[in-house]
């Protein structure tokens, strides 16, 4: 309906988002994102208590898909100080209160089924005390190991079973053999309409010689992994609209989504 505000404001949006397309605007980003990098601008930041280890603007896209695809699960590898397994408990919380308010009725929180599934090789011992002390506590599991490992990903299969809509965030060892272990592993769990988000593919994007003492760089990466799992899965498609918004963000061609 041409006179609906609401379709008019989200058409501007589009048309807004489609002009930012090679413009000043976009550059500029790219060189902020750029700059940023080495100076470690994303450890900056904290969600509700614990440092998070993300751009604001990837903080606010995963606020908008989780609100979104309204998972009862979300798969996490890549934990470190904890902020975006408080990020995701947090939204899910949110998820909860809104299903009580409109049923009517206070839902018991301890009872909701959702929950925020945590993989990390090295989960330090301040940060796990951190993490289990959090008021969000309730809504998170951590396993220990490397999220390709096959006992933890047997692990995570087996906890995911009897879920009705998950949603994936990997973020963890970022070599392109990790990445496509990890995209082979836990891809497949991501519900149909919900996303499989692999972070950090910007590396590629980056100045070759900006991660010396890393295993990843340029060819050697999350994005990388990306263009060689979807040869061959076209159940996911890159969701482009997200990146286009965001200019800044650490994973452009990142944001996957499952269309079938
Ligand atoms: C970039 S940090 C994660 C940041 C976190 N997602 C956040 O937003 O705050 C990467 C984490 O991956 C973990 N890691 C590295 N290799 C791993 C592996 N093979 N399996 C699981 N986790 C791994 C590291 O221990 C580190 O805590």
């Amino acid at each position: 309906m041409p006179d609906d505000p609401i379709a008019l404001f989200a058409d501007e949006c589009e048309q807004r988002i489609a002009s930012y397309a090679g413009s000043s605007l976009a550059r500029s980003a790219a060189q902020f994102l750029t700059a940023s990098t080495i100076p470690k601008y994303s450890y900056n930041f904290s969600w509700l208590g614990r440092p998070i280890i993300q751009y604001p603007q990837d903080m606010v896209a995963m606020q908008e898909i989780i609100w979104q695809v309204r998972p009862d699960l979300i798969i996490e590898t890549g934990i470190a100080h904890g902020g975006s397994l408080i990020l995701s408990a947090s939204m899910l919380a949110l998820l909860d209160y809104t299903d009580s308010a409109q049923a009517g009725k206070v839902l018991e929180p301890k009872a909701s089924q959702r929950r925020v599934l945590g993989v990390d090789i090295d989960i330090r011992a301040h940060n796990r005390t951190a993490i289990e002390a959090h008021p969000l506590a309730h809504k998170i599991i951590m396993l220990q190991g490397s999220s390709a490992a096959p006992e933890i990903t047997a692990q995570v299969h087996q906890i995911a079973k009897g879920s009705k809509k998950v949603l994936v965030f990997l973020d963890s060892n970022h070599t392109h053999a990790h990445v496509l272990a990890e995209l082979e592993a836990y891809a497949p769990l991501t519900s149909i309409g919900s996303y499989c988000v692999v972070f950090d593919t910007v590396i590629e994007d980056l100045p070759g010689d900006m991660f010396p003492d890393r295993p990843w760089g340029k060819g050697n990466n999350p994005k990388t992994a990306v263009r060689e799992y979807l040869k061959t899965h076209p159940e996911f498609a890159i969701d482009k609209s997200i990146a286009n918004k965001l200019l800044i963000t650490v994973a452009p061609d990142g944001y996957l989504k499952r269309v079938r």
